[in-house]
């Protein structure tokens, strides 16, 4: 398949990515049709894509006529599978993180497209290699990870899976600028890609930090965000959802390292249906969209040094890993999947060794947690060598 036989696009699931996923690829000039199980979810995807839309057209970022065309020329909805990915060239899956759904999908789609139709799959978490044993021609077969919301965040991380051909991940690096994004290529299928795998350990130094009980989670949030930080990183984990942090946790703790394993808070959050944004109570009280932190006393303990440290140690795993080209790249992912200011390597590039072993090495400690423990290229500085292309 080549970048300019590429016209029609199928996005299986409207759901919070699918209707982002369908919005940019038809704002990009593609035909677009979204496919659902329920017409309520395809109506429900179009007022959401037509409000943002309108949005743009109030910043005069599209004309009224742009508009419109994109909304009743550019994208269709359906409820059948072969009506939407019978013509398709690019077929893009985002339904629920189910391995036996996807598969299921999958193994349909590839007997229904045309067979040099390329299919990506949108899943946070899983093998993409795993998903590709449901079709055909795994070949053509690619990991396309969106981050939300789709509008506004502008990294699309392009993963290799085990039979993935190179001219797939190149075909799909050119769709994702010409939808005016920013491609990474994720030369390895291992979990959490780069920028998830770069903030597991984060999620696990919270997950030690709620059940240690020393330091209060507002006081982590107040200080990162005096950084300039939108959210806190408890409060974002509430945001997300508690059941969504326990499902991450418990699929680093199989996949990456038992340190991982959610603790007795989250435990106790999950049993207690304390579940985060969503349910009015999680770390925090909620009222409406708005978390109840008490801003009055920022973390002298645990701060943004601490997390950044963590942050860079990984991203040197992920470096050796195979899994990103360059550090450029695993930078670049950071501030393009997390909004962030600068990415690890260049944040750290002029930093001492022992700036940044030595919160690892007292987290270590405390936490009893081997996945702080430094890296040899982090300790001996050698890190900064490594190829920047
Ligand atoms: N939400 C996020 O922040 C986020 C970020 C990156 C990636 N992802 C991944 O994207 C995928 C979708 O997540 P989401 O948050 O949009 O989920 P969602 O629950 O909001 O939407 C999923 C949609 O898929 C539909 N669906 C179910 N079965 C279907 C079928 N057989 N055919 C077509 N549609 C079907 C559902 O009705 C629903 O509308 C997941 O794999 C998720 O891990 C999510």
């Amino acid at each position: 398949m080549q970048i300019d036989k590429i016209r029609n696009v199928a996005i299986l699931g409207a759901g919070a990515m699918g209707h982002g996923i369908a919005q940019v690829f038809a704002q990009a000039g593609y035909d677009t049709i979204i496919r659902d199980v329920k017409q309520e979810f395809l109506d429900n995807a179009i007022l959401k894509i037509g409000a943002s839309l309108d949005f743009l057209v109030s910043k005069k970022s599209i004309t009224p006529e742009e508009k419109e065309a994109i909304l009743t020329k550019r994208i269709r909805t359906t409820l059948d599978t072969r009506a939407a990915v019978g013509d398709a060239q690019l077929v893009i899956e985002a339904v629920p993180e189910l391995l036996d759904l996807k598969r299921k999908i999958f193994r349909e789609v590839s007997a229904m497209a045309p067979e040099d139709a390329i299919l990506a799959t949108n899943t946070s978490t899983m093998s993409i290699t795993d998903i590709a044993g449901a079709v055909a021609l795994p070949g053509r077969f690619v990991g396309l990870h969106f981050f939300n919301p789709v509008t506004k965040m502008k990294l699309v991380e392009i993963i290799r899976g085990e039979h993935t051909e190179n001219q797939c991940m190149d075909v799909m690096t050119a769709v994702v600028q010409k939808i005016k994004k920013v491609p990474v290529s994720v030369l390895k299928d291992a979990p959490g890609f780069i920028v998830n795998r770069i903030n597991a350990p984060n999620q696990a130094l919270m997950n030690a930090i709620l059940d240690e009980g020393k330091i209060r989670p507002d006081e982590i949030d107040t200080t990162m965000k005096r950084m300039g930080i939108p959210m806190g990183p408890f409060e974002l984990a509430d945001f997300v959802g508690i059941d969504v942090f326990c499902h991450t946790l418990e699929y680093y703790a199989e996949k990456l390292s038992p340190d991982y394993k959610p603790g007795k808070v989250l435990h106790e959050l999950m049993a207690s249906g304390r579940l985060g944004m969503k349910s009015g109570q999680g770390i925090y009280k909620w009222n409406g969209e708005k978390a109840m932190i008490d801003s009055s006393k920022p973390s002298t303990d645990i701060s943004p040094k601490e997390f950044l440290a963590i942050q860079l140690n990984e991203a040197i795993k992920v470096f050796k890993e195979g899994i990103a080209r360059s550090t450029q790249e695993i930078d670049q992912a950071v501030v393009h999947g997390m909004r962030a200011f600068a990415g690890p390597f260049a944040l750290c590039a002029g930093m001492t060794p022992a700036q940044m072993t030595e919160p690892l090495t007292q987290l270590q400690k405390r936490f009893k947690l081997d996945i702080f423990t430094p890296e040899p290229e982090l300790v001996d500085g050698s890190f900064k060598k490594f190829s920047t292309n």
